[in-house]
């Protein structure tokens, strides 16, 4: 027999990051290995999983779809699922987002929002508008183009050359001010960089990207809701268009369905993946106003939006988000998210008196503390020490360099949550 192909897995290092952990189920919010070991998954298999693993109401939802139709090509056809996904999320998202675009992942649905932002302009004539503005510490997946408005960062440094440029802007990371102000006197006054670059450059400005109110994979950093609306009122007020990446912070993650609900804000295109299977299959939309639709709409055919891929719209994502949403309507979902933020909002304050902790953060259903390290940041050598730590006492976290973050399906129960952070308290007691 042929030697089995080896499986090179995302974000690690084979020289140096411990084997893969075999799992063989999953159920709620535990992984069982094949080693008979049950893990508490707190940051939901990469921030996907909602209602819990294997979530029967999902998989029936999918192998009742999978007999009767698997997939069908989007362009020029539609299907049940698809329609019936497209009123489901109308039902939640601002009737000024009147457009759903599918693709495969977050990646995508910020590859498209970029695409149609800088095409819009060129149908209307403004071919001009085409410069992109990105936040510091943002970051918006691993494609080129999301890789280019992402910040500069371990994992986009080999990638330099492939990257086209952005306008950089300050991010309201009040811990570590831009401006060294502190947010209990400021007026957000790091929002003063992006003013003074729309002023001067709105007649090149397509698009102003942004991870509403949480820049999660940047540290797990909480803006004030006061600094999206000032984006906003810029955008609106220099004709830009306003993109939110909500691919994490959608479908409940932030405390309301959506982190723009939050902060009573619209913008003219979102991005949502990540949770909109409830965590079963890789989908995404990117949603757009009539406003940016409508230049697509038109008697040249070469303002089309020639952007597919293969298994757009799938049948058996769509059924999933179907099923994902039918729970958020019949069960308290919102209440086990209130539950959870009840819990981060006690077990942090209390390490936010440690000495090793730096700054607590939280938003909704996502809990996250800075460490006081000699090397801030992903590669600081904390990270793969708690790691270990946390897995080995059954607990999967995956720290952001110094930044530990609790991100857990909703429908942990709360002794279990406060065992996270029991472990979290143990680790720092004993690594640092
Ligand atoms: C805000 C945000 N945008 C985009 C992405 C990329 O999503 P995906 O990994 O599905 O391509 C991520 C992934 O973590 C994200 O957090």
């Amino acid at each position: 027999m042929s030697t089995p192909l080896r499986i090179w897995h995302p974000f690690t290092n084979a020289a140096l990051d411990p084997a893969p952990v075999h799992v063989v189920r999953a159920e709620g919010v535990f992984l069982h290995t094949a080693d008979g070991r049950k893990i508490i998954d707190a940051v939901s298999s990469w921030w996907v999983n909602l209602h819990g693993h294997a979530n029967p109401r999902i998989s029936a939802a999918i192998a009742e779809q999978a007999r009767t139709l698997e997939h069908v090509i989007l362009a020029g056809f539609t299907h049940d699922a698809a329609e019936e996904l497209a009123t489901r999320l109308s039902k939640w998202v601002l009737g000024e987002l009147t457009h759903l675009f599918f693709s495969d992942d977050g990646s995508t649905a910020v590859e498209i929002a970029l695409k149609l932002a800088v095409q819009h302009f060129q149908n209307v004539s403004r071919p001009e508008k085409r410069e992109i503005v990105a936040l510091a510490h943002g970051y918006h997946g691993d494609t080129a183009g999301a890789m280019s408005v992402s910040d500069d960062s371990p994992f986009t440094e080999p990638f330099r050359s492939m990257r086209y440029p952005v306008h950089r802007v300050h991010s309201a990371y009040c811990h570590r001010c831009p401006i060294g102000l502190k947010r209990e006197t400021c007026h957000i006054e790091c929002a003063q960089q992006i003013e003074a670059l729309l002023a001067e450059r709105d007649e090149r400005i397509a698009a102003v990207i942004v991870e509403p109110l949480l820049q999660a994979a940047g540290g797990m950093i909480v803006h004030p809701v006061e600094f999206l609306q000032k984006i906003r009122a810029l955008c609106t007020h220099y004709d830009v268009l306003l993109i939110a990446d909500e691919v994490l912070t959608g479908f409940g993650r932030t405390g309301k369905m959506f982190a723009c609900d939050l902060a009573n804000v619209v913008p003219d295109l979102m991005c949502l993946s990540k949770g909109i299977t409830g965590g079963f299959l890789p989908m995404c939309v990117t949603l757009s106003s009539d406003r940016v639709e409508s230049a697509f709409r038109s008697k040249d055919r070469r303002h089309t939006f020639y952007h597919g891929h293969s298994y757009t719209g799938n049948p058996l994502a769509c059924a999933a988000a179907n099923a994902s949403l039918k729970i958020f309507d019949d069960e308290p979902v919102f209440d086990r998210i209130a539950s959870i933020a009840r819990i981060h909002a006690e077990r942090l304050s209390y390490l936010r008196e440690m000495h090793q902790v730096g700054d607590t953060r939280h938003i909704g259903s996502i809990g996250a503390l800075e460490l006081c390290a000699e090397d801030p940041g992903y590669l600081s050598a904390l990270r793969p020490k708690l790691y270990d730590f946390f897995l080995r006492r059954g607990v999967l976290l995956r720290p952001l360099g110094n930044v530990v973050y609790v991100l857990p399906p909703y429908v942990i129960e709360p002794e279990e949550l406060q065992r996270v952070y029991d472990v979290i308290v143990e680790a720092i007691e004993t690594l640092l």
